[in-house]
């Protein structure tokens, strides 16, 4: 099926000077363009707190989209689809905090102009932003046109304060106004997850605590606090990752079947399994998590200073980078079955993945055999990021007379069938802004259930005075952790363990 191209709108970008404006939604928006999803009805509206006019925006994107062809990450945006887009971008600058630059919004948008609000700006602003917008009538929605408000992360800093903002927002405008992004959302492999479960019956009659013995998600990165030092020290891994990218990872893996692949549909189900999610007592939170921040090192042939002496962080931070967790999903379908969780910077490989281990099968029948060892689980690899495709473990027999057993992958790696490495993972997000579809973004519900699933961590770490575990800059963690998963006869999944190696 081909998609429809989008319906006439202007892109109001709060934020336009910013980094996710220029790195994210503007390339975004190009190759939107380019494939002829959004076309000539589309307009820009940057608003931004530096002096100037169109022009000035204009200039700024074509000098930034220039360093990226001359850093050869993206050869194409000098074309015909970002110069076409350049005439439909203008520009207002203010101070987003006062009123002058909501009636200046409100004197270029149309009456009936369809408009999407977009808030790439620091989260204090989100819901001082989303009032003003109300009181100045943008929000209100007609036949003749729709007004609708796109949020970044983080939304929300622990349960009190996300339910706080979705209070503020939704006293002015409907949920369904409302885009709550999460960027893994935009991965064609986390939105292949549902697809996968729901298109083969070999995958989804298993997905039980029938044939299921735990769930592993992963999500490691190679990159250090770097330059983030002040968002990050305010942060930590646990509230950066886990309510949000992963929380999401989870929530495809565990909902049920939706009754249709509308919105609220699957939208009903993912907020379901969020809140199955066990909420622990301080002492289970403390028994089932386990925090680290990196030490001094090498990085990938580097020196790395140590969190606590990286810029912008205090010296007794308490700041975690890493986070290891062991949840509970407490529907029929996952009862006994343990989701461990994992997430952490400048740690040996960047892997973003979800294990699904099977139960073993009886070893009986084997006793007379040649297999001495222990049979092998079988194991389905969902590898998410870098090297996007799927690994499934099998055993099968060793050639020859005598009945042994030998593990292998049957592996697919989507390099191999399609090209997806020219998006940014935020075309189909800003496509479904466009055409109304929520699918991709989070309800109220689901963010507070979440938060409320992680709450319990957060209460038990700042009681608790001890600093998070160090380990080493380049390794799978600290030592703790594997304890963790251990202390139930499992091991975490190697890192930077990539099945499917490209076929030469
Ligand atoms: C962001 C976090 O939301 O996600 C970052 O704030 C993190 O700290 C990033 O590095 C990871 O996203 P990706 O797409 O690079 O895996």
């Amino acid at each position: 099926m081909i998609a429809k191209p989008a319906p006439p709108v202007t892109l109001v970008i709060f934020g336009a000077t910013g980094d996710l404006t220029r790195r994210l939604l503007v390339p975004a928006i190009i190759n939107l363009t380019r494939s002829g999803l959004v076309g000539d009805s589309l307009h820009i509206l940057g608003v931004g707190i530096e002096e100037g006019d169109d022009e000035f925006l204009r200039k700024r994107l074509d000098d930034f989209l220039e360093q990226l062809r001359k850093g050869g990450e993206e050869e194409t945006h000098k074309d015909d689809a970002w110069y076409d887009l350049r005439e439909r971008i203008s520009y207002i600058s203010g101070d987003f905090t006062k009123d002058d630059i909501f009636d200046e919004i409100g004197r270029r948008l149309g009456p009936n102009d369809n408009a999407a609000f977009y808030l790439a700006v620091p989260p204090a602003f989100f819901g001082p932003i989303v009032e003003k917008l109300s009181d100045h009538g943008l929000m209100e929605e007609t036949n003749e046109r729709f007004r609708r408000v796109a949020i970044e992360k983080p939304f929300g800093t622990d349960l009190a304060s996300a339910r706080a903002l979705n209070a503020c927002i939704l006293d002015r405008v409907e949920e369904s106004q409302v885009y709550r992004l999460d960027h893994f959302l935009g991965k064609e492999t986390v939105q292949n997850l549902m697809t996968s479960r729901f298109a083969n019956m070999m995958i989804e009659a298993l997905w039980n605590n029938n044939y299921i013995d735990h769930v592993q998600i992963t999500a490691s990165e190679l990159v250090d606090v770097g330059s983030r030092g002040k968002f990050y020290d305010a942060t930590g891994a646990l509230r950066d990752m886990v309510p949000n990218h992963l929380f999401q990872l989870l929530a495809m893996i565990a909902m049920e079947p939706p009754n249709s692949f509308d919105a609220e549909a699957i939208r009903n189900e993912k907020s379901k399994v969020l809140k199955a999610l066990r909420i622990y007592t301080p002492e289970e939170a403390k028994a089932n998590a386990v925090r680290g921040a990196y030490g001094a090192g090498s990085l990938d042939g580097r020196d790395l200073p140590a969190f606590r002496e990286t810029k912008d962080i205090s010296p007794d931070s308490r700041t975690e980078t890493y986070v290891a967790l062991k949840l509970l999903v407490d529907t029929w379908r996952w009862a006994g079955v343990p989701f461990y969780m994992r997430t952490g910077k400048a740690m040996t490989a960047r892997d973003t993945e979800i294990v699904i281990t099977f139960r073993k099968v009886p070893f009986a029948q084997f006793r007379e055999t040649e297999v001495t060892r222990k049979l092998p689980p079988n194991r389905l690899v969902i590898q998410v990021q870098p090297d996007e495709g799927m690994s499934m473990e099998i055993s099968i027999k060793s050639p020859g007379p005598l009945v042994d057993i030998e593990p292998v992958s049957l592996d697919f790696r989507y390099a191999d069938k399609f090209d997806i490495s020219k998006t940014t993972g935020y075309e189909s997000l800003i496509y479904d802004l466009f055409i109304g579809d929520q699918t991709l973004f989070q309800r109220a519900d689901g963010i507070e259930a979440g938060w409320a699933a992680v709450q319990p961590f957060l209460d038990a770490w700042a009681a608790n005075p001890n600093a998070p575990e160090t380990y080493a800059p380049g390794s799978m963690g600290p030592a703790s952790a594997e304890d963790l998963i251990r202390r139930d006869g499992r091991e975490w999944h190697e890192l930077g363990v990539i099945l499917h190696k490209p076929r030469g």
